[in-house]
Formats: structure tokens, C-alpha cells, sequence
């Protein structure tokens, strides 16, 4: 059996209709660059998340680098972030000329320490940014109690979390300002680049209207610099066509995750964990394993495809080397990535490949010895 790591292609199908439909409303209005179609899923999305504002912009790291940029982040500024993430979060910071600081992981949830995060604050710092990862929230009640006891932003980067909750509230909406990426994959994908940030905060919103369409207040007349981070007007309408599945398509990847942990009870790997404070959509299903890079070979020789999120932290990487990190700097985060594996996981997955790649893993693992990462 082949089990590919993603599959866009089943929901793809499923909604075929009316996705060419929307291409069509799209050509024929020759609204390719915001526009009706942008602003409807703008509405939308705000409406689902139960924000009052949600800007759509041409992709996640956009959002995460106009929201520090609508914040006043710049030079010389700190915001402190992880080091388990996509480059994106970090380079954000980087591109508004302010520092990235890492603190270490919860070795549980692989989110922010939040523990750990008062220590790091130094009179330069502006914001924190923690990132939802692998679609669970990070601990955002004592950050964000932190947060205003040092006077700075809480940025969320819900590039991998969209439906998630913390404490009955959707992730992205907790924070001073949220950003979501919509790259095809994540959970809710356009059929291109696209991103939003969302926020309550109106002046925030306003400056962010602007920011993405070149500072313009009117045609021609723009009252600071901005960038081209628009979003176009088909991703706008295939998002509007897909957000309604959204929490379906959650639930199945629920469901899934579910299976999983069933299936691998018991065995030498250790599953992702619910926190009891919120609800995981499951962008990704990540398990720790010993000897994860043997196992990944096996499995590929099953015919399945895994992931690694992510091999190598953040502040070992040659783009952050003038920050200074060494090897040993973050514990936790440098010792989950050399054990980490992403299995396949997305809508339309099926329980019979679940079975397959469970039923793979326990016959790869068998003779390892029992998984230790518990006890870091
Ligand atoms: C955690 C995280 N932050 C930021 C981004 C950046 O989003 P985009 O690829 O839309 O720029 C991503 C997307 O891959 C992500 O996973």
C-alpha cells in the first residue's frame, strides 16, 4: 500500500464544482487582486473565528511580519519566539529589524515554555510570538498575564492551527493580533499562496489595511511605505468555497488521530497529547521515536511517506548563526528534533491507511527499546 505523507486531491475532488465555479465568478469580474471575492472570505473568516477583524494578505509570513510591523516592532527591538518552527516565524522578526529570541519547549505539548519565557525578557524586548504548533495552542493564559506585566504584544502564529482552541476560544484570537497561513496544505488551503491576520484591535487592522497595499490611502496617494502582500481575488474565493468544511475536515483529523492512538498504544512510540486546556486539529501528527531516522527508512520501504517538523532548530541554523546560539542551548527542543517523525495525516486519509502505518511502525519498532522522551 501507498501512503502518501499528503493528499490534497481527495477534498479537492470533493468540492471540484464549486472551486471552478469560483474560478469562473473570478475570470469573469476580472477581480484577480482583492476585490468582492477577498472581501467576502475576509468577512468569513472573521465571522468563524468570532474576531472583528480579519485582513487577508498574500501569505502567512506576511501576516506575521506586518502584524510586528503594526505593532511598532523594528530595530533594535527583541521578540521572543521558539526555535522548533517554521523559518517563517523567525524570519518575520528579522525583516522588521528586530532580534529573534528563542526559548526552550515544553517537552509535552512542544509549544512554548511558558516557564521559561520571564527570564528572556530584557528592556529591548517588544513581543512574543508563540507559535500553535502542529495545530495545538500553546499555553496562552500565563503568557499573555507575562505579557502585561512587561507591557509587551502577544502575536500568535496560527499558521498551522486554524479551528484550533484554547480554553473555548479559536486560536488566533487570543493574542493582540493572530496570523494564519492558507498554503495549500495546512487546514484550511487556497490553491496558491495566501495568509490573514485577524485582531480586534481597529487602529491594528487599519495599519495593516494599508501596510499590504503599498501604504495607499487612495490611488496614488499613500501615506507610508508599505509592501505588496495582497492577497488575490481566487485564493479569496476558494477560501470562502472551503472554510465551510473546515471544521468537518477537523473532525475527521480528529477521528484520525484518535485511531492512531489507538493503534499505537502500548508501543514504543509516544503519541502527540491533547492539553487539557484546548483542542487540537491535528495540521500534524507527530509522534517521538528512537532511532527515528531508521524507522523513517522502513516505512518509506512500506510505501509511506513521512515528514520531519523540524529537523534542525532554528537557532542551529546557518541563517541565525550571528545570533550566536550554540548546541545545548535549547535542550528540549534540540533533542525532540533528532526524535520526532510526522505521519501521514489529512482528510480523506481513511482508518485502513491509519491501520497500515500504525501496523508498520509497531513492526519497525518492535525491537527498539522503550521510548524515554517523557522523562527529559
Ligand atoms: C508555523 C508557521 N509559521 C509561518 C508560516 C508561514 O506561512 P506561509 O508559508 O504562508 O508564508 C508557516 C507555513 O508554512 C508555518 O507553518
Amino acid at each position: 500500500m501507498k501512503v502518501p505523507f499528503v493528499d490534497l486531491s481527495v477534498q479537492h475532488c470533493e468540492l471540484e464544482p464549486e472551486l471552478k465555479a469560483a474560478f469562473a465568478r473570478v475570470l469573469e469580474r476580472g477581480s484577480f487582486i482583492l476585490g468582492p471575492e477577498v472581501e467576502r472570505f475576509e468577512t468569513a473568516f472573521a465571522e468563524y473565528l468570532d474576531v472583528a477583524q480579519a485582513i487577508a494578505l498574500h501569505s502567512g509570513t506576511a501576516a506575521l511580519q506586518l502584524a510586528l510591523q503594526a505593532l511598532g516592532v523594528g530595530p533594535g527591538d527583541e521578540v521572543i519566539t521558539v526555535a522548533n518552527t517554521f523559518i517563517a516565524t523567525a524570519e518575520a522578526i528579522s525583516a522588521v529589524g528586530a532580534r529573534p529570541v528563542f526559548v526552550d519547549i515544553d517537552p509535552v505539548s512542544y509549544t512554548m515554555d511558558v516557564a521559561r519565557v520571564e527570564s528572556a525578557i530584557t528592556p529591548k524586548c517588544r513581543a512574543i510570538v508563540p507559535v500553535h504548533l502542529y495545530g495545538q495552542c500553546a499555553d496562552l493564559d500565563p503568557l499573555l498575564e507575562i505579557a502585561r506585566a512587561h507591557g509587551l504584544a502577544v502575536v500568535e502564529d496560527a499558521c498551522q492551527a486554524h479551528g484550533a482552541e484554547y480554553k473555548g476560544q479559536k486560536a488566533g484570537t487570543v493574542g493582540d493580533i493572530g496570523c494564519f497561513s492558507f498554503y495549500p496544505s495546512k487546514n484550511l488551503g487556497a490553491c496558491g499562496e495566501g495568509g490573514a491576520v485577524v485582531t480586534r484591535n481597529a487602529e491594528l487592522a487599519r495599519r495593516i489595511r494599508l501596510l499590504r497595499n503599498h501604504g495607499s490611502v487612495s490611488k496614488y496617494e499613500h501615506a507610508f511605505p508599505g509592501y505588496n502582500f495582497r492577497m488575490e481575488g481566487i485564493q479569496g474565493a476558494i477560501l470562502s468555497v472551503k472554510l465551510p468544511h473546515l471544521d468537518l475536515w477537523n473532525q475527521e483529523r480528529r477521528a484520525l488521530a484518535e485511531e492512531y492512538g489507538r493503534r499505537l498504544r502500548g508501543s514504543n512510540v509516544v503519541p502527540p497529547v491533547e492539553m487539557p486546556y484546548g483542542r487540537h486539529v491535528y495540521h500534524l501528527y507527530v509522534v517521538q521515536v528512537d532511532d527515528r531516522d531508521r524507522v523513517r527508512g522502513e516505512l518509506a520501504r512500506h510505501g509511506i511517506e513521512t515528514g520531519l517538523h523540524y529537523p534542525l532548530p532554528l537557532h542551529l541554523q546557518e541563517a541565525y548563526r550571528s545570533l550566536g546560539y550554540r548546541s545545548g542551548d535549547l535542550p528540549v527542543c534540540e533533542r525532540v528534533a533528532q526524535r520526532l517523525l510526522s505521519l501521514p495525516m489529512y482528510p480523506g486519509l481513511g482508518a485502513e491507511a491509519v491501520e497500515y502505518v500504525a501496523a508498520a511502525i509497531l513492526e519497525v519498532t518492535e525491537c527498539l527499546t522503550p521510548a524515554t522522551a517523557r522523562t527529559i
